[in-house]
């Protein structure tokens, strides 16, 4: 028997996810599936869910008061809403990216140092390891290594957000939500962010929220369509960036990719 070798097993599944903030229905029945080492772009108007959807892959949903999510989620074989998990090693698995970059007030050694220390890691000689091969994945080691101990809030908007994600690197996550890492920077920080982000795939399963739809089209394997309708944010259309962007299916796909809706 011939086997398929290009269908891959998705990592990350939910199925009729729904979740609402007190009487509030803010994602509906979305059901969508991410393959491993792949990038998928999620897009959409302001307020149809994207956010809320990226937050309750590593259930920072939890941290929210009155906020509760139903359906299933699946990463590999973890049951993401199972409440029996250990929400700090899923969060160590499924990392977080915030659209304005968040070091923590201390130097840039610190910033590395401290999760690690964190997550049981002391060795001396591990975290200097850690700290040099994730500033270098991340393109910050020749830039920051004569100031290691100055602080992080010294460096520009783009090198903290390529920190933060280089502390999000170092605990080893498999993958990593993105929510619009790039807009709260210049065009230069942002093209090198992005670059990044690209260089990430395949090692990494990565879901970027963006509203830049060029920045889709040129780094992304797969997009999704989130829409408000009837009041609650709902999955649209997902598939290859080349069925979204070139032969949509939904009208309001089409509306949405051409500018005229959204
Ligand atoms: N903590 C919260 N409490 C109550 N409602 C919330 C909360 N966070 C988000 N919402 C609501 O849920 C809906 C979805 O918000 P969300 O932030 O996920 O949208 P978004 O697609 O990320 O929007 P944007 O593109 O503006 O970032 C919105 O109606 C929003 O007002
Ligand atoms: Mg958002």
């Amino acid at each position: 028997m011939k086997i398929d070798t290009t269908i891959t097993e998705p990592l990350i599944q939910t199925e009729n996810l729904i979740l609402q903030y007190g009487q509030k229905t803010a994602l509906k029945n979305v059901t969508l599936s991410i393959e491993a080492g792949k990038i998928m772009a999620l897009v959409g108007p302001s307020g149809c869910g994207k956010t809320s959807f990226l937050s309750c892959l590593n259930r920072m949903t939890d941290l929210i008061p009155n906020c509760r999510v139903k359906g299933r989620i699946r990463v590999g074989t973890l049951e993401v809403l199972d409440t029996k998990i250990n929400t700090i090693a899923l969060r160590r698995r499924v990392g977080m990216i915030f659209q304005k970059p968040n070091p923590f007030p201390f130097s840039i050694w610190k910033n590395l140092e401290l999760p690690l220390i964190e997550h049981g890691i002391h060795n001396r000689k591990q975290i200097n390891t850690i700290v040099e091969t994730t500033l270098s994945d991340v393109g910050l080691w020749d830039e920051v290594k004569d100031r290691l101990h100055t602080s992080a809030l010294a460096l520009s908007g783009g090198q903290q957000q390529r920190l933060c994600i280089a502390r999000a690197l170092s605990l080893q996550p498999q993958i990593l939500l993105l929510d619009e890492p790039c807009s709260a920077l210049d065009p230069i920080s942002s093209g090198v962010v992005e670059d990044l982000i690209v260089s990430l795939r395949k090692r990494y399963t990565l879901l970027i929220v963006t509203h830049n739809l060029a920045q889709a089209k040129r780094i992304a394997d797969k997009a999704a369509l989130f829409w408000v309708q009837d009041n609650v944010g709902q999955l649209i259309e997902s598939g290859t960036v080349e069925q979204i962007f070139q032969h949509p299916q939904h009208p309001l796909t089409k509306a949405y990719i051409t500018g005229a809706r959204g």
